[in-house]
């Protein structure tokens, strides 16, 4: 297979269910390489870190889709990534950011972990003997915990799944007409949703984040258009992601008997444990930017500007270079910094919080179901940039 076979296969569903190999084809191919869509393809860690922090490097924002795509704020799934801190470049990226970040304060993330061990506690308490593990744990517990944070009453929960997962394949490089239509209406609901949560905290603020973002935006800090993509980003990447580490890693210890049995002996591993996890398995497998200028891309290469960049971020996270033995899960490695999280000016706001879940999650699940086990064959999603399971049978005694 050569390197553009290779990353032909990430694009059918059979190849992107376990795209390593391919990976590993056009790692040794080379660090980058345009392909005949005229992209360029990032497949080092070496690499990808340097470009994500690099500021002649930028996100596609409202004013270049404007140029390309002039009808896009008519698709409300479109409207709210694009509209959001994730696809916005500076100043405005600064100020957004600036204003989500000092409502997403250490104070406020460190006072979610008994909120989240007591979540944990009882949807262990509730799973039943033969259960879907993203169903009755994975989905359920990040929902639970933004959905605290951002003050959304607990009866609303369980409509947001869904919701998400079709408003998330704007983020895919390939969807048809049928999805992008579904990722409309999911904006549009989600958008609506917002904007009833948003009027009741101006009636009535609380002690949470919607509230705090309300009043960045009452302070003009936020225009209010950016005041509802930023919610329904906080509320679609607080969980999405999260859920699919949380499936993902729980696979990994299923499958791993000996690692699993450390783990609940000494919890304090956990935060290398969810490190490896993230690296073995990164829930978020690329991100893409374009050149502001001639960028050196090494080996006397340079992307011209105007260049389409795509950071392989699972494929960094398994390069030779940096990890010995990176196939396989050895959560004793030193240093591990998978670029999960990206990195540079956009790096994951949530990070700590999403760490905080697993940290917590993983060692109670072990220990209060020494039994639990796989069931049958998990189902993967039929996704290439959200990657993680849609269902995962187990059985907890
Ligand atoms: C950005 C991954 C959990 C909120 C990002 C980015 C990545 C990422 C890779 C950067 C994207 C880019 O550079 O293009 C993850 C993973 C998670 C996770 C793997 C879980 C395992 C969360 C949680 C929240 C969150 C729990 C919120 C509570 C955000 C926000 C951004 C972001 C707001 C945009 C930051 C910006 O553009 O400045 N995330 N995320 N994420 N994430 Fe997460």
């Amino acid at each position: 297979m050569d390197h553009l076979t290779a990353l032909g296969s990430l694009f059918d569903s059979e190849g992107r269910h376990d795209p390593y190999p391919a990976y590993d084809v056009m790692r040794a191919h080379a660090p980058v390489f345009q392909a005949p869509d005229e992209r360029w393809y990032v497949t080092t860690h070496a690499l990808a870190n340097r470009l994500l922090r690099d500021p002649a490097v930028r996100l596609a924002d409202a004013s270049d889709y404007d140029q390309f795509w002039p009808e896009w704020r008519e698709n409300r799934g479109v409207a709210s990534v694009v509209l959001s801190m994730l696809q916005s470049n500076p100043p405005d990226h600064t100020r957004v950011r600036r204003a989500a970040a000092a409502t997403f304060t250490p104070r406020r993330i460190a006072a979610m972990r008994d909120v989240m061990t007591a979540q944990v506690e009882d949807l262990i308490k509730q799973m039943p003997a033969e259960a879907d593990f993203m169903t009755a744990f994975a989905y359920p517990l990040p929902v639970g915990v933004i959905c605290a944070l951002l003050g959304v009453p607990e009866a609303d929960r369980p409509w947001f799944r869904q919701r998400a997962h079709d408003l998330t394949i704007v983020l895919e490089p390939i969807s048809t007409v049928e999805e992008m239509n579904l990722a409309d209406v999911a904006g549009r609901e989600l958008e609506d949703y917002f904007v009833g949560l948003i009027a009741e905290r101006q009636k009535n603020p609380q002690e949470d984040l919607t509230s705090a973002l309300v009043e960045a935006g009452a302070g003009g800090t936020l225009t209010g258009e950016e005041l509802l993509a930023n919610l329904v980003l906080l509320l679609v990447a607080g969980f999405e992601t999260t859920a699919n580490l949380l499936g993902t890693g729980l696979h990994l210890l299923l499958t791993n008997p000996a690692q699993a049995g450390r783990l609940r002996a000494d919890h304090d591993l956990a935060p290398a444990f969810v490190e490896e996890i993230l690296r073995y398995d990164s829930p978020v497998q690329l991100t893409s930017r374009f050149a502001t200028e001639p960028i050196d891309l090494g080996d006397g290469v340079t992307a011209p500007p105007g260049a389409a960049l795509t950071m392989l971020l699972g494929a960094a996270n398994r390069d030779p270079a940096r990890y010995d033995d990176p196939h396989r899960f050895d959560p004793d490695r030193p240093a591990i910094q998978p670029v999960s999280f990206g990195g540079g000016a956009h790096y994951c706001l949530g990070a700590p919080l999403a760490r905080m879940e697993a940290q917590v999650a993983f060692p109670l699940l072990l220990t209060l179901l020494p039994r639990l086990n796989l069931n049958g064959d998990p189902v993967r999603r039929d996704r290439l940039v959200l990657r993680g399971f849609s269902e995962l049978p187990v059985t907890t005694a």
